[in-house]
């Protein structure tokens, strides 16, 4: 387990850029935390960190967006998917065996359904350090 601690979005997007640089093949992200703590931001980060140099746009709508960095990178956001049902009509089984890296926001909506050997990451807000404090965490258990 990792835990940092970022006072802007600058920072977190710097430390999901690290986290990316070193992304392997077939490697799936899961993202927890609440509305506006900066998924979508770590997100951006990531992708940069993959060599994605297409503006990351935040696939609330869409459930899925497919960029080329120096591997294939699929940004999900799964906010609005129902159950694990929806998520096999995406084909989220094809993308996740892929050799692509995956980033999944809301992850912990259908936890179940992640793979094992996901990395978790989790960002929470810290307000008693002000308005653009975040924690961010980093396990390999799917836990909050
Ligand atoms: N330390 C920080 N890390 C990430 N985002 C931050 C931070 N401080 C402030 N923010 C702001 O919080 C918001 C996060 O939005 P977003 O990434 O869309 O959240 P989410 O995808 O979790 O709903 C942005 O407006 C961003 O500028
Ligand atoms: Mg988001």
């Amino acid at each position: 387990m990792k835990q940092q601690i970022t006072y802007s979005e600058a920072e977190t997007r710097a430390l999901a850029s690290e986290l990316a640089s070193e992304a392997k093949s077939g490697q799936v992200f899961c993202l927890q935390g609440d509305l506006g703590v900066g998924k979508t931001a770590f997100a951006k980060g990531f992708a940069a960190g993959l060599g994605v140099t297409e503006d990351v746009v935040s696939p609330t709508f869409t459930i899925v967006r497919e960029y080329e960095g120096r591997l294939p990178f699929y940004h999900f956001d799964i906010y609005r998917l129902p159950d694990g049902d929806s998520l096999y009509d995406i084909g989220f089984d094809e993308y996740i065996e892929g050799r692509g890296v995956c980033l999944i926001e809301w992850a912990d909506q259908l936890r179940e359904e992640m793979p094992e050997d996901a990395v978790w990451i989790t960002i929470e807000k810290r307000p008693e350090e002000g308005p653009d404090c975040r924690s961010i965490t980093i396990r390999k258990e799917n836990v909050l």
